[in-house]
């Protein structure tokens, strides 16, 4: 396996503490007792897809496909997976997404690992401890990467989860090339036949770096889930859009009514999904419908910290104002007036209850992602979070709001912590939370 140590740059005259070589934190080598090795080769090579309504799309995949391979387990598994890079000249590596692998697992290149060149591999080993919806991309030139189609699914499934008879499941990752929404790589719409009474559950997870509005309409339904982790007591709605940041994931549960129920992304009504039943008539999608607010739904529960008494405090005010881009002075996205790699990192001893305030002043909404921990969200804009605890790996601070997260340092390393619109993050909207 590879052995590259990349520690947190100390560099002449720091002090003696031994500097953290990150390559070091790998994952387990076995699945639980009663688990099994999920092993796959991801193989990241330049390929021209045929989208089912003939349209051609010349991307970078892994196997050939977008999305690719969708990887599912059973919590206790071992995931094993061998990524191969055949022709991606930028190189490539593996970032599951809101999964809090150790560190040397993470796929951050120049950080955790060296990207991965043409001709090369890499070894990604976890254990799937962790129930619920995620995905995995490239976080090498990601901005390029991602967007070109280096990215698919990562389902876990509870060990002792039950899945009612012909229970219909559907992972459901939305991505936009040039325009089109792709869903599950599929434009156009697609049919699924769901009778009356049959459980349904869609995984939304958007790959893309702007936010998508999700309806779904012909049915009241929970959100029973974001971002991979369970809603406390999630009510139903109906009759709401949803506002799914760039990164994020909803689980949207329903049980099949006897007419259908049609899933429309961006308002594109012959896109998306229409699940039918014995009657085959069309759902009726209507116009601007009110966003659910995710802070008020669900019920209160209790949390593992306090928040209020953090260890530390960190304060990120995003901006534009000039950095360097490319090697060159530009005017681009910052935190704190300073684009990466200037922004200084945030540095955290393991056992911590830290503080995030994260402040927006400029006209466009960031996506903020911190890799490695959940994020519990406190408030926006001084209103507090009343409804479930809402554990999140992804939240998009849009113009002028200002959000408060918290979470406990418990996954020691060095993680990104970065917008997640992959181009602002490629203009230095991306900083290192370091663990001491
Ligand atoms: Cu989904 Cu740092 O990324
Ligand atoms: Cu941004």
């Amino acid at each position: 396996r590879p052995a590259e140590s990349v520690t947190s740059g100390g560099g002449p005259g720091r002090s003696s503490r031994a500097a953290v070589s990150v390559a070091n934190l790998r994952g387990s080598g076995s699945p639980a007792p009663g688990g099994t090795v999920r092993r796959l080769v991801l193989t990241a090579k330049k390929a021209t897809v045929r989208l089912p309504s003939g349209r051609e799309i010349e991307a970078w995949t892994y196997n050939g496909e977008i999305p690719g391979p969708a990887i599912t387990a059973t919590q206790g598994d071992l995931i094993d997976v061998r990524l191969r890079n055949a022709d991606i000249e930028d190189g490539v590596t593996l970032h599951w997404h809101g999964y809090d692998v150790p560190c040397g697992e993470d796929g951050a290149p120049g950080v955790t690992q060296l990207a991965v060149g043409p001709g090369a591999e890499f070894v990604y080993r976890f254990r799937a401890d962790q129930v619920g919806t995620y995905w995995y991309h490239t976080h090498h030139a990601s901005h390029l990467g991602v967007h070109k189609g280096l990215y698919g699914t990562l389902v876990v499934e509870p060990r002792d989860g039950q899945r009612a008879d012909g229970q219909v499941d559907l992972t459901l990752p939305v991505h936009t090339f040039g325009g089109t929404v792709v869903i599950a790589g599929r434009d156009g719409r697609t049919e699924h036949l769901a009778p009356p009474g049959t459980p349904v559950r869609l995984r939304l997870i958007n790959t893309d770096s702007d936010p998508h509005r999700i309806v779904l309409a012909g049915t009241p339904f929970r959100v029973a889930a974001v971002d991979g982790r369970d809603l406390n007591q999630p009510g139903e709605v109906s009759d709401v859009g949803l506002h799914l940041p760039a990164g994020g994931r909803y689980d949207l549960v329903f049980l099949m009514p006897d007419t259908s129920v049609a899933l429309v992304v961006d308002d594109d009504r012959d896109g998306g999904l229409r699940l039918h039943g014995d009657d085959p008539g069309e759902a009726r999608v209507e116009d601007d419908l009110p966003e659910l607010d995710l802070l008020r739904y669900g019920a209160p529960a209790a949390v593992p910290f306090d928040a209020r008494d953090a260890d530390r405090h960190f304060t990120m005010v995003l901006d534009r104002g000039v950095a360097m881009v490319d090697g060159r002075p530009a005017y681009a996205h910052t935190v704190n007036g300073r684009g990466h790699p200037a922004i200084p990192g945030q540095l955290v001893a393991e056992g911590d209850v830290v503080r995030f305030t994260v402040v927006n002043r400029s006209l466009e909404t960031h996506p903020w992602h911190l890799h490695g921990h959940p994020v519990l969200i406190l408030s926006r804009d001084g209103t507090p979070s009343t409804g479930s605890p809402l554990w999140v790996d992804t939240f998009d601070v849009r113009p002028g709001e200002t959000w408060e997260v918290a979470f406990r340092a418990t996954n020691p390393g060095i993680w990104m912590n970065h917008c997640h619109n992959l181009p602002h993050a490629h203009q230095g909207m991306m900083l290192r939370l370091h663990y001491d």
